[in-house]
């Protein structure tokens, strides 16, 4: 069988992760051919938690420094894009002009034209694209999902989500922040994929209405952005989810939880609080025998199907559960890939609009997506 053929393009701190997975976890299916990053730097020198550099981590990876080259010089069948988080569409749209796949990371898109001429430039494609949404594959979310589809929980009406990112002067917050100015500068909102992704899996409706509400910076003499941003998202039916994020904070707790209210039950993912307490997953229901307590779920990061596969890992084997689902539909021949670039503009834009919110002190705003026949660029 032929290798399915894949390109990189950032080498930063999740670039040169992501290519690394390809590389030593999917052998059997794929190979990186190309790798492309505007600091040579970072392909011919070792950084950051490497053992060697990325030249020889990729040796069958041609390296350029100038994109459109690579797009133009080197037969690639997917492009991994994994610049900063704030610059991914015209990539992606590069790509998608060449009739190429795409892997996205996330979010989708900077701004509502961007998200125009992402979504028209897939529609003109022979290329798709997948959007690198790890969460979307966590165990407990594969649970979540579960339940609902199962009738568990009934119909959602509530929902939150916070991803508190605890780390303040530590050296993986320094070191990440050394190439990577989207860190230092992207309003917290704007990073809502991870929180938003999840709860978008057992929603039908897209989110319609936002109010967001930022602090302002109180304390982070290395950033322009709010310490903390909180938003209140919509659907047409009223379905509410409340959403936390932030930039640096004190917490020192585990990242990401979850919660969801149902008309037949409730669901909770908790991140860790300290030693004493780790990570838990629970729910109760009204329509499972012996689930009318709190009840305790076993379910971890990891998804089920790959508990047992050393190759599996990143964010709790949720990289690896990405890339493994792309590959296998890449090679199915599918129509679509299982995350959409609908499902990452669904992910993605709520931000955009939410960050507009909070510049207008907390304004509700109705939001349009490129498929909506109101559509409109702007605000
Ligand atoms: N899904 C996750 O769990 C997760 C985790 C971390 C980061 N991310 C996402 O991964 C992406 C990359 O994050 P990062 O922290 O590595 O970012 P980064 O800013 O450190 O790296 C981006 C790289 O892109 C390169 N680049 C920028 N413009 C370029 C151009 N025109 N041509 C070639 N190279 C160019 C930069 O030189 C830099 O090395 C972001 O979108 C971020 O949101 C996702």
């Amino acid at each position: 069988m032929e290798k399915i053929r894949v390109g990189v393009v950032g080498l930063g701190h999740r670039g040169r992760h992501m290519a690394r997975l390809v590389q030593d976890a999917f052998d059997h299916c794929a190979t990186v051919v190309a790798a492309c990053d505007s600091d040579p730097v970072l392909w011919h020198e070792t950084q950051w938690l490497q053992q060697k550099p990325m030249k020889e981590i990729l040796p069958n990876a041609v390296f350029y420094e100038n994109y459109i080259e690579m797009l133009d010089h080197c037969k690639i069948d997917i492009v991994m894009v994994e610049t900063g988080a704030d610059v991914h569409a015209s990539f992606c749209i590069e790509a998608l002009n060449r009739n190429m796949d795409v892997f996205s990371d996330i979010p989708s898109v900077a701004n509502l034209k961007e998200a125009d001429a992402l979504w028209k430039a897939e529609q003109a494609s022979k290329g798709k694209l997948m959007t690198g949404a790890n969460p979307n594959e966590w165990g407990f979310i594969n649970a979540l999902v579960d339940l609902y589809q199962k009738g568990l929980l009934g119909k959602p009406y509530y929902m939150e989500a916070e991803y508190i990112h605890s780390s303040l002067n530590t050296v993986e917050s320094k070191e990440l922040t050394v190439h990577s100015p989207w860190r230092k500068l992207l309003c917290p909102i704007r990073y809502c994929t991870h929180s938003l992704g999840p709860l978008l899996r057992i929603m039908e409706e897209d989110l319609r209405y936002v109010v967001c509400m930022g602090t302002g910076n109180h304390f982070d003499d290395d950033s322009q952005k709010d310490n903390m941003s909180a938003a209140l998202f919509q659907t047409e039916s009223g379905v509410t989810i409340r959403l936390l994020r932030n930039g640096k904070c004190r917490a020192g707790i585990g990242s990401h939880s979850y919660r969801v209210f149902g008309t037949k039950g409730y669901y909770e993912r908790l991140d860790s609080r300290g030693a004493q307490y780790p990570a838990v997953t629970r729910f109760r229901s009204d329509d499972l025998y012996g689930a009318h307590d709190f009840t305790i779920l076993p379910s971890g990061m990891m998804a089920n199907e790959y508990i047992y596969n050393p190759k599996a890992s990143g964010h709790g084997g949720a990289d690896y559960a990405l890339m493994d689902h792309m590959f296998t539909a890449y090679l199915n021949g599918d129509a679509e890939y299982p995350i959409s670039l609908r499902e990452g503009l669904r992910m993605t834009l709520p931000g955009i609009f939410a960050e507009e919110s909070s510049k207008r002190k907390g304004e509700r705003l109705r939001m349009t997506y490129p498929w909506d026949s109101d559509w409109s660029t702007e605000f």
